[in-house]
């Protein structure tokens, strides 16, 4: 018989984009005249960067001549996008092009990194926050059952309007931090002297930080750091994760970094130290073959005059949007956070978050992501996402002014 890994039967039936994306074919499949906007999951609308698609052209045609054909390219990226990232991104926080490995996602490597601890650690989570974390380590049985919409062993780290959606050091040990800034949800950043608590934490208590930057280029604030490595010491203690999908609309091409330094030790139960560097290499060696030649090709374009400019434009594109809403949804008398460093608005919905998903999907066709779908401490709130077109975003704002 074949029997179930039964962490499995601990998770919500589904994933809470998988949940929106059913609600809103149902709904469309009744109201078959109605248009809808979806500023729910935070998808890119708009076309690659002209300087991708011709890398992405030229790097097919390389693949259609014996002479320039390539197969099995290095698991861990190519070197022309590895050094490239390396100097553009991290050369001002001693990142060796070594310490990079190439993926197909954030997403992936987010919910993949855990593989790499023993089952008894204890993992904090901020509350709310972007499921993936959360449900990869229900899977691999390092949680109880959900009680309540939170998972039993697992350290909620609760973020809310008090504390500015920044969490606040855990009042118990933990082994895992799973931090994200620009945040998703709530679109909050850390200042340096709040990520120096973590870095400082994690060196005395030999934990590790599972640092998401995937929106980092949104940052429009000059004095918030864009990666952990600005802090002393995080070298240590942090794994930071980017990606190009936000930043040159490769939601669909997929392409992503994570950066493992060599300096950061994972220990064993006789307290043993172990390279984590060493130990994701030969997980992603054994399971991943590595991204495709053409879309590294593309990844590495964002990095010339042309595609830096390029990429510019369409995150200041998608950055504008994130004003119009808020400042719409701040005069329609809503409290808003996030929307200046991040291209999400979290927004306090003052009723139950489902209820006023459906109220905007009902009303106004609009969709948002309901923040209790976040955690607990989202119950409250909608996120308003503002990667979509300026007409849609315009005419989304005008539906829900009306609709209210
Ligand atoms: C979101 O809407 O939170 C994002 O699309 C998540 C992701 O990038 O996977």
């Amino acid at each position: 018989m074949i029997k179930v890994n039964e962490n499995f039967l601990k998770l919500k039936s589904s994933y809470l984009f998988s949940e929106i994306a059913k609600r809103v074919s149902s709904f469309q499949e009744q109201n078959p005249e109605k248009s809808i906007i979806k500023l729910g999951i935070g998808d890119v609308t708009r076309a690659l960067p002209k300087a991708c698609i011709e890398a992405f052209h030229k790097a097919v045609d390389e693949l259609g001549s014996d002479k320039t054909f390539r197969g099995y390219g290095p698991e861990k990226g190519y070197d022309f996008l590895r050094e490239k990232i390396a100097d553009s991104d991290y050369g001002s926080v001693n990142i060796d092009a070594d310490e990079i490995f190439v993926s197909d996602g954030s997403k992936c490597d987010t919910g993949n990194f855990q593989e790499l601890f023993a089952n008894d650690i204890t993992v904090a989570v901020p509350d709310p926050v972007y499921p993936v974390y959360v449900d990869t380590n229900v899977m691999a049985g390092r949680t109880g059952d959900n009680a309540e919409g939170r998972y039993q062993g697992l350290e909620y780290l609760e973020c809310n309007q008090a504390n500015d959606f920044v969490p606040a050091l855990p009042s118990k040990p933990v082994d895992l931090i799973y931090l994200c800034f620009p945040n998703n949800p709530t679109g909050t950043v850390a200042t340096k002297e709040q990520l120096k608590l973590w870095v400082d934490y994690a060196r005395e208590h030999k934990a590790l930080i599972l640092y998401d930057a995937a929106y980092e280029a949104f940052i429009t604030d000059k004095e918030i750091p864009h990666s952990i490595y600005e802090i002393e010491g995080a070298h240590e203690v942090a794994v930071e994760f980017r990606s190009f999908s936000k930043l040159a609309g490769f939601t669909g091409t997929r392409c992503a970094i994570t950066v493992v330094p060599k300096t950061c030790m994972v220990y064993d139960s006789t307290g043993a130290a172990h390279s984590l560097h060493a130990l994701w290499n030969r997980r992603q060696s054994t399971k991943f073959n590595g991204v495709s030649y053409p879309v590294q090709r593309a990844a590495e374009a964002v990095y010339s005059q042309e595609g830096r400019r390029q990429v510019k434009e369409l995150v200041d594109y998608y950055m504008n949007n994130a004003s119009i809403i808020k400042e719409k949804m701040t005069s329609l008398g809503f409290t808003c956070t996030g929307g200046t460093n991040a291209p999400y608005i979290w927004i306090n919905s003052k009723s139950d978050s489902w209820t006023f998903f459906d109220l905007l999907l009902n009303k106004a066709g609009v969709v948002c992501t309901p923040g209790a779908g976040f955690g607990t401490c989202g119950e409250g709130y909608v996120r308003l996402s503002a990667f979509n077109s300026r007409e849609n975003v315009e005419s989304a704002m005008n539906r829900i002014a009306e609709a209210l």
